[in-house]
């Protein structure tokens, strides 16, 4: 069977600027796969080949099982059933907390529907709930951070792409995340998640992928990875917990 996502010789360049030189990567249903790396490893910008926002210049984006998407505009590849948080929890800050889940939910025409995921959400979101009626932008940190990962879920994706979810939150709420993280995909989500925080990350994933300057240089189980001698030199030894 083949992988659902299945990215493979990929290359992206700002104008002359080439940052991902040939990276491979894929990821099956199921999955919680971590893709860690320094500041301007190139991780976000590998996020955003796959989900059209910027071009490749090289290589195969598979998804789902098979499907070239390199090429397609960004709502087909989400509709596809790819779900993005991204980086710094970029909610819509003027509309309310209930008109960002609708937002998310772009792909469903039935109410009905989109009525069902936003009671989902708030169920597993509670604070959610509690904050519907409020302008998202007046959202604490962490709440942002939940909206956007229940935002991303409103589209009901089989892959939810994950840009470093726990920056810049409470240690308690970082646990939160990562938490919710395995309860997601314990609801049949496969998750692709971009972190800083090695060590948090390799306690969900079950395979991570080690980028420096726009390379692969290490992948294997959490086991793996921790031993190697790239991620203590650049990573995890300078990580508080
Ligand atoms: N729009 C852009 N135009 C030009 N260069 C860019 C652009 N976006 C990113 N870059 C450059 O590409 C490289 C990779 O950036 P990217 O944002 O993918 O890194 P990252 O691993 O996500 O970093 P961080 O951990 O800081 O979020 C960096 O050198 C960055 O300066
Ligand atoms: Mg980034």
């Amino acid at each position: 069977m083949s992988a659902l996502l299945k990215v493979t010789g990929l290359h992206v360049a700002y104008g002359p600027a080439r940052v991902i030189h040939g990276v491979d990567l894929e990821i099956n249903s199921g999955e919680i796969r971590a893709l860690l790396g320094a500041n301007g490893a190139g991780k976000t910008t590998i996020l955003k080949a796959i989900l059209g926002l910027v071009r490749a210049a090289q290589g195969a984006i598979e998804f789902p099982e098979g499907r070239l998407v390199r090429g397609l505009p960004p709502h087909k590849i989400a509709a596809l059933g790819i779900g993005w948080v991204p980086e710094g929890r970029q909610v819509f800050s003027t509309l309310s907390v209930y008109d960002n889940l609708l937002m998310g939910a772009f792909n469903e025409h039935d109410q009905q529907k989109v009525q069902q995921r936003i009671e989902e959400m708030y169920k597993l979101f509670p604070i959610i709930e509690t904050r519907r009626g409020q302008i998202a932008g007046s959202l604490s940190g962490g709440e942002q951070q939940m909206l956007a990962i229940a935002r991303a879920l409103m589209s009901a994706p089989t892959l939810l792409l994950m840009d470093e979810p726990s920056l810049g939150l409470a240690p308690r709420l970082v646990r939160d995340v990562f938490e919710l993280v395995r309860t997601i995909n314990q609801r049949g989500v496969s998750i692709l998640m971009v972190e800083q925080n090695a060590r948090q990350a390799l306690r969900v994933a079950n395979w991570a992928y080690l980028l420096e300057g726009g390379h692969i240089v290490g992948s294997g189980t959490p086991t793996q990875i921790e031993q190697s001698d790239a991620i203590k030199r650049a990573y995890i030894g300078r990580q508080a917990s």
